[in-house]
């Protein structure tokens, strides 16, 4: 029997810094760092998180190895973040995976962050996984799409955000209540007691499955300054209201969207992935749905929500079967497409 191949995964995309090593399917180590710095400042500093990125990358690929017991050597392949996502951040990325690849002489793979997302899924932990062809909806703080998704290496984009993405949405909306970046998990939580009819917003009118989040912000803007006109303490009397409600649009958007997709296509094998897939109220109404519908649903575990590195090495284990390596000439591309 042969063995399975040992892969690094390094993700560096936007405010992680994560490494993880699989052995085949199966998961050894995922070590993130997260970078606390940013919520000072409302949002991420691409300049701040490029300076962390190098400062973390090699004690989070040490522990990785450590954790995962083996030795940097038992590595048959390191695979990395190409795109999309802000510069800075992927050139630490693509800079160490080349240099660790041209130092021990093991191929180089490359790997675009939201199909990551979505091979999330394939992590063997004991759970059923998609049957392809299935449709994921990705949604994160830098993309929203529904994808069509007939192999590991065949993926169309059928419906994609026209203006912000589902978590920039979340976030935006969260810095307009005065809560600290990134505001998604919190909406999240202060939602968990309030009425989600309380208060209405704007609704997007896209004929196709593309999305609109600009017209809610907007909406949720004018709403909160006329009524913290009249009443200064207008968002502190209704912060579980205003987060259950704006909770509610927004995942009334995505899966609206979802479900045309659905009826378009005839797929009823359903995945979600990325940083918004963490939200509880968007798995709690897309599994309502699922049992009324009959639609089978993959949802990811907490930790492969969020940007991770073992997500980037299930992507590398794919492609290492194909043995579709790069080479030293590879560089990162801010907006890298399917
Ligand atoms: O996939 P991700 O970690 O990074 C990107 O690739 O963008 O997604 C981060 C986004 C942020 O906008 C964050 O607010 C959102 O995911 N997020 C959530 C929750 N957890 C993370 N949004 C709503 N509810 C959550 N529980
Ligand atoms: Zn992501």
């Amino acid at each position: 029997m042969s063995k399975e191949p040992i892969i690094l995964g390094i993700e560096s995309s936007c405010d992680d810094t994560s490494a993880a090593i699989l052995n085949g399917q199966k998961i050894l180590s995922n070590e993130i760092a997260n970078q606390e710095i940013h919520s000072l400042y409302g949002g991420v500093v691409p300049e701040l998180a490029s300076r962390a990125h190098q400062q973390n990358i090699i004690p989070v690929v040490d522990t990785a190895i450590k954790k995962a017991n083996i030795n940097k050597e038992d590595i048959d392949a390191i695979a990395f973040t190409k795109g999309p996502g802000l510069l800075g951040s992927l050139l630490v990325g693509s800079s160490f995976s080349k240099s660790f690849a041209l130092g021990m002489n093991i191929p180089l793979i490359t790997v675009n962050h939201m199909q990551a997302h979505i091979l999330s899924h394939f992590i063997d932990e004991g759970e059923p996984m998609p049957e392809f062809p299935f449709l994921c909806l990705t949604v994160s703080g830098g993309h929203t799409q529904i994808v069509r998704v007939d192999s590991p290496s065949n993926m169309e984009v059928i419906g994609n955000t026209l203006d912000d993405a589902a978590g920039e949405a979340f976030d935006k909306s969260a810095k307009i209540l005065g809560l600290p970046y990134p505001g998604g998990p919190l909406i999240d939580k202060h939602a968990k007691n309030g009425n989600i009819l309380a208060f209405e917003f704007g609704k997007p009118n896209i004929k196709n499955l593309d999305f609109s989040f600009s017209g809610l912000k907007t909406s949720i803007m004018y709403k909160i300054q006329n009524n913290t006109q009249k009443n200064p303490n207008f968002i502190k009397e209704n912060l579980e209201d205003l987060c259950a409600s704006i909770q509610h649009s927004i995942v009334t958007i995505l899966l609206n969207k979802l479900q045309k997709a659905i009826k378009q296509t005839g797929i009823k094998e359903i995945a979600i992935a990325g940083g918004v897939s963490a939200n509880s109220y968007l798995r709690s109404e897309l599994q309502q749905l699922a049992n009324e519908k009959h639609y089978k649903l993959y949802v990811p575990k907490f930790e492969y929500c969020t940007d991770n590195a073992a997500m980037i090495a299930i992507s590398g284990y794919f492609k290492f079967l194909e043995k579709d390596f790069a080479d030293q000439n590879e560089t990162p591309s801010a907006r890298l497409l399917f």
